[in-house]
């Protein structure tokens, strides 16, 4: 007994000198986030050693308490009892009997218990035995009526709940309101070959050019790190569909986002009006243009040629 204490004692002063060397590098643990520095690895084994050796300590001693006290004390071995051979038929008497799950589920008796379910009378020599319906079969049985008086009022005398035909009718209305709303949507959104010039969403293209765009491009649209959008040259075209386009699409590979997934085509269609309509603004600090001159006349002659 003495050498356990002894062996615990001696793991405790281990592990403490331990915990006091990891308490002297807090810092270093804190800074290093989730991977441990050696002292902690050093901890955590230590933790596991005196855990290991505890438990083989613990084995050990119950190994020899036992036969310590074997050798004080010896006990003979238990001899087994002559097993007895019973008949097949006494051996069925003397199992316990169990109902089944179905006999429990339908209330059979077990058949030596008839005679406690006979009624007490007979028709002509015929004897009648009580077998009680099951609980849950009534349970089932007056649920429904229960359930049938709820809905009869909810349905049909309160009128609080709608009936299939009218539900029909409600359904159908939504869906029809959800219709009109889609194409109204659709017919207002625009795509890069629909879009149009149009002064009057200047300012609303102002406001989502503020709250998106001057990080990369500029408080007037002079350029940051994403070019000069007042001058007449451009990297990726200066017609309002080539605008839209850079918008929309973005130039991934070049820093520009696209914006189609967070900006609806007529948000789209007026920041890039806005971005048009700062042409020749020449805001201070502008940045040096980039890319080609955009001539409107190009398009302007090139565009009646399909038409033809
Ligand atoms: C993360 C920075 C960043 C943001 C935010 C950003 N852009 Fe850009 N943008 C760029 C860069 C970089 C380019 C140049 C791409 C290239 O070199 O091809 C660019 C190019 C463009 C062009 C094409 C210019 C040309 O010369 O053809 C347009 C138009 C444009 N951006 C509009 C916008 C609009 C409108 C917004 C806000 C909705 C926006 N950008 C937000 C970085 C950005």
């Amino acid at each position: 007994m003495n050498r356990i204490k002894f062996s615990i004692l001696f793991l405790f002063i281990g592990f403490s000198a331990f915990a006091q060397t990891s308490a002297e590098v807090p810092e270093a643990a804190a800074s290093a986030g989730w991977s441990l520095s050696i002292t902690e690895i050093l901890v955590i084994v230590a933790l596991i050693f005196a855990a290991l050796s505890l438990w083989v300590t613990i084995i050990l001693y119950r190994t020899f308490k036992l036969i310590y006290e074997e050798q004080k004390n010896p006990k003979p071995y238990h001899i087994a009892e002559k097993v007895q051979k019973l008949e097949y038929d006494e051996w069925k008497k003397q199992q316990k009997k169990t109902l089944s799950v179905w006999d429990k589920l339908l209330s059979l008796k077990p058949i030596e218990q008839e005679k406690d379910l006979e009624i007490p009378h007979s028709y002509d020599g015929i004897k009648e035995l009580n077998n009680p319906i099951p609980a849950w079969f009534n349970i089932l049985f007056y649920g429904t009526l229960i359930f049938a008086a709820g809905y009869l009022y909810y349905y049909h005398v309160g009128g609080y709940g709608q009936r299939q035909d009218d539900e029909y009718a409600t359904e159908m209305a939504k869906a029809d309101e959800e219709k009109r709303k889609f194409l109204a949507k659709s017919a207002t959104s625009v795509d890069e070959n629909t879009v149009k010039v149009d002064e009057s969403q200047i300012a609303v293209g102002k406001g989502l050019f503020d709250a998106n765009c001057v990080a990369c491009h500029g408080e007037h649209g002079e350029g940051l790190v994403g070019p000069n959008l007042t001058d007449e040259y451009w990297l990726h075209g200066g017609s309002i569909k080539d605008i839209f386009k850079s918008i929309k699409y973005g130039i991934p590979e070049k820093g520009m986002v696209s914006w189609e997934k967070n900006m609806s085509s007529a948000n789209i269609s007026a920041v890039a009006n806005y971005i048009l309509s700062l042409q020749g603004t020449k805001p201070a600090n502008a940045k040096a243009p980039q890319g080609v001159k955009y001539e409107p006349e190009q398009e302007a002659t090139a565009e009646p040629d399909p038409k033809n």
